[in-house]
């Protein structure tokens, strides 16, 4: 009888900075910080998302070679005449493996299902990891919102092949919990467990169960060191997209104690 069992995988932690800092030399104070302590968190990968235009600054910043870096957001284009908009391969070049697409706060400026699949195709095109955010704004009592979800979903995986999957992680982020504190968010375990085993779910019935099991689903939405371990035990996410508790250093500093001690 074989005896092999799969490690568990490292708990991802995302930092999400959105629009902050607003000075550059704050942003340094911030990752030099982390970055001095990051080599310790052996048991967990770390990508921060900063503001684009700080990347390649923040990079310098720190020797930290665990920090990896991602974009907040691309284009829906490889190449074009589009001002303000940053291609994937911009990104890319100042150092960026990940790119977050279809946040919600993306998608109430306009960004469509259709938008955020295009997003995800012309990012991975580039050879980049894409962080697909899937989230309801609103729990109904029956289930409706699981219809939404569902809709995120098939219109970011239909017809994808199974050799892209390995590129793309799964962040459900409920806009009814973000940008609030821990307590005030209150979000349950058994809130962000049923969603992870509804992606798992919708991977198995279209991939199978084997690479449902593979697939990196991380919860985002009012994560602080407080409630980090029930995410990622009780909630059995593989990891987490945080904003506000990502810039400032003593917090995301315990958040990654936490996920590195995940038992
Ligand atoms: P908060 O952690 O501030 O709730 O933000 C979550 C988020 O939107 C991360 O992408």
């Amino acid at each position: 009888m074989s005896t092999h069992v799969t490690p568990p995988r490292k708990p991802l932690i995302m930092g999400n900075w959105k629009m902050k800092p607003a000075l550059l030399a704050d942003a340094k104070t911030i990752v030099t910080k982390i970055g001095k302590q990051a080599g310790s968190f052996r048991n967990v990968d770390i990508v921060l998302c900063p503001p684009a235009v700080f990347l390649s600054e923040l990079k310098r910043a720190t020797t930290s070679r665990k920090i990896m870096w991602g974009a907040q957001d691309c284009a829906t284009r490889r190449e074009a005449s589009e001002t303000g908009s940053l291609s994937p391969a911009q990104v890319k070049s100042v150092g960026a493996k990940y790119v977050i697409v279809g946040h919600s706060e993306r998608r109430a400026l306009g960004d469509t299902d259709e938008i955020v699949r295009t997003k995800m195709d012309v990012a991975l095109a580039e050879g980049l990891t894409v962080v697909v955010c899937i989230g309801e704004r609103v729990r109904d009592t029956r289930g409706d919102y699981l219809q939404l979800l569902n809709a995120q979903l098939i219109s970011a995986f239909k017809g994808r092949p199974r050799t892209e999957l390995d590129r793309i992680i799964i962040a459900y982020e409920p806009l009814w919990a973000i940008g609030k504190s821990a307590k005030e968010a209150n979000v349950q375990p058994g809130d962000i467990h049923e969603m992870m085993i509804f992606v798992r779910k919708f991977f198995a019935e279209r991939y199978g169960k084997a690479i449902a099991d593979e697939r990196v689903v991380l919860y985002g939405g009012s994560v602080e060191p407080v409630n980090t371990r029930m995410v990622l035990t009780q909630g059995h996410a593989d990891g987490a997209l945080i904003g506000h508790a990502s810039i400032v250093p003593s917090d995301f500093l315990s958040i990654l104690t936490i996920a590195n001690e995940r038992t």
